[in-house]
């Protein structure tokens, strides 16, 4: 049992059930208890250090795999318990893997010390974090107010999903405009402010303090999506209830697994693992445990990879807007919201791994990204962002082409950005030498055709 802050994972179902033994806190019904020590000040990384680590079945340095669907009680008294809701997780009592899973809670023990919150639960995506919690938070008839600059699949969801399926509608607003998102809020029926920490993919940076100042006046619960930023920024602790993201990211780092998480309070999480009214028990997209296992050996070196990351975006674009290309990197001084992401960023992590670069028609953005993936090796054209090779996409026809032109336009996406996440594979240099070859290539070929 805990020693010494590490929890030895060796409870075993060979007795009777140990129900009041341990040193295993009572706790209120069956529920999740706050993963407790995880606050700390400016460092996430501080929290990783002081989480709770895991040990093997065996004392291997790393946890065992519950690759279990379902766990056996000794005395059939115990299932009783569990299903009323008395025995729960934070007294090692587990029912079934679309609840509650220890291997899937100790990843999500990690990310609730990322983002400093009560607790957090994990899921086989990030679309199933965002729906789940704004199902869990609104029903039918509600209202949310959003930022008309969000990720395509998410302003899908919110446009055309919820409206239909559910009937949950969406104020969008410039989340810049401070009054607007005031006077957007319906007192008493808007349930939710939405938007994302640093918009995908136009790279708005949002005033978390502020807009949170704002909702928590009229009542209303702030949801963030900090997939752009782990690490980098930390919501709830500028002030958001709730933090939402993709896993398959940065957090992830190897494009091979879609995850996503919710980080909020422990009764929060409590509710949406509700066996009558919860989204995740009853909708179902809780990660499996093998896939908690991989990402959670990751998780610890998140900080590094995101410094590298955000070095490299840093410099690359201030090396493309020397050569007077249109850059759009929330680092440089000239980005309109470059002092708010300052006064926002944990430090030393750098002001996040993407950049834009607009080539104002698709079809020089595709040319770029011809020669930048084909004949120089700078990176690969793919979607998705946090990969070690550097990502590249043209935004409006691929990830943000579930908007309209006219809702591309206000979420200042132009038919020619390129949005890059930006690798750390190979050197700092070899990578530029090859950008500006391309570069180089791509001018003597002459200007674009096509308009
Ligand atoms: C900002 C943002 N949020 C959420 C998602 C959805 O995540 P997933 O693909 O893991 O479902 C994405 C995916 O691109 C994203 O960019």
């Amino acid at each position: 049992m805990a020693t010494q802050g590490y929890v030895f994972s060796n409870k075993k179902r060979n007795g009777p059930d140990d129900i009041d033994g341990g040193d295993l806190k009572a706790s209120k019904k069956g529920m999740l208890l706050p993963v407790g020590p995880n606050s700390w000040e400016d460092d996430p990384a501080a929290a990783f250090a002081s989480a709770r680590h895991e040990f093997g079945e065996h004392g291997g340095v790393n946890m065992s795999i519950e690759a279990s669907a379902t766990f056996t009680v000794m005395e059939p008294e115990t299932m009783r318990r569990m299903f009323s809701g008395e025995l729960g997780p934070d007294r090692d009592f587990f029912i079934y893997s679309r609840h509650f899973n220890p291997t899937v809670l100790n990843l999500s023990r990690l990310m609730a010390a990322l983002e400093g919150t009560e607790a957090a639960y994990c899921t086989s995506s990030g679309m199933s974090a965002i729906s789940s919690v704004l199902l869990q938070l609104c029903s039918s008839g509600g209202h949310m107010v959003a930022s008309r600059s969000l990720y395509g699949g998410t302003h899908a969801l919110l446009t055309h999903f919820l409206p239909r399926a559910c009937n949950i509608n969406t104020t969008f607003v410039d989340i810049g405009d401070l009054e607007l998102v005031k006077n957007a809020i319906v007192q008493g029926k808007t349930k939710v402010l939405y938007f994302e920490a640093m918009s995908n993919p136009s790279l708005i940076v949002a005033n978390i303090p502020e807009l949170s100042r704002i909702a928590h006046d009229k009542g209303v619960t702030v949801v963030v999506d900090n997939t752009f930023t782990p690490v980098v920024l930390s919501p709830a602790k500028l002030g958001a209830d709730v933090v939402v993201h993709s896993i398959s990211k940065f957090i992830s780092g190897g494009a091979d697994i879609i995850a996503g998480a919710v980080c909020g309070t422990a009764s929060l999480v409590n509710s949406m693992m509700d066996l009558h009214q919860g989204t995740l028990m009853l909708l179902g997209p809780t990660m499996n445990a093998k896939v908690a296992f991989e990402l959670s050996e990751r998780i610890p070196h998140l900080g590094l990879r995101m410094k590298e990351h955000c070095k490299r975006a840093l410099a690359y674009a201030t090396r493309m807007k020397k050569l007077g290309l249109k850059v759009i990197y929330p680092g440089l001084e000239e980005h309109p919201q470059h002092e708010l992401l300052k006064s926002m960023v944990n430090k030393e992590y750098g002001f996040g791994g993407l950049l834009g670069l607009d080539m104002e028609t698709e079809d020089r953005a595709n040319r770029l990204m011809h020669q930048l993936q084909n004949l120089t090796q700078f990176g690969f054209m793919a979607v998705s962002l946090g990969y070690y090779e550097t990502l590249m996409s043209c935004s409006g026809s691929s990830t943000s082409s579930e908007m309209n032109a006219e809702e591309k336009a206000l979420a200042g996406i132009s038919p020619g950005l390129v949005r890059m996440s930006i690798g750390y594979i190979g050197t700092l240099e070899q990578k530029w030498t090859q950008f500006e070859r391309a570069l180089s290539r791509l001018r003597d070929y002459g200007p674009s055709t096509k308009n």
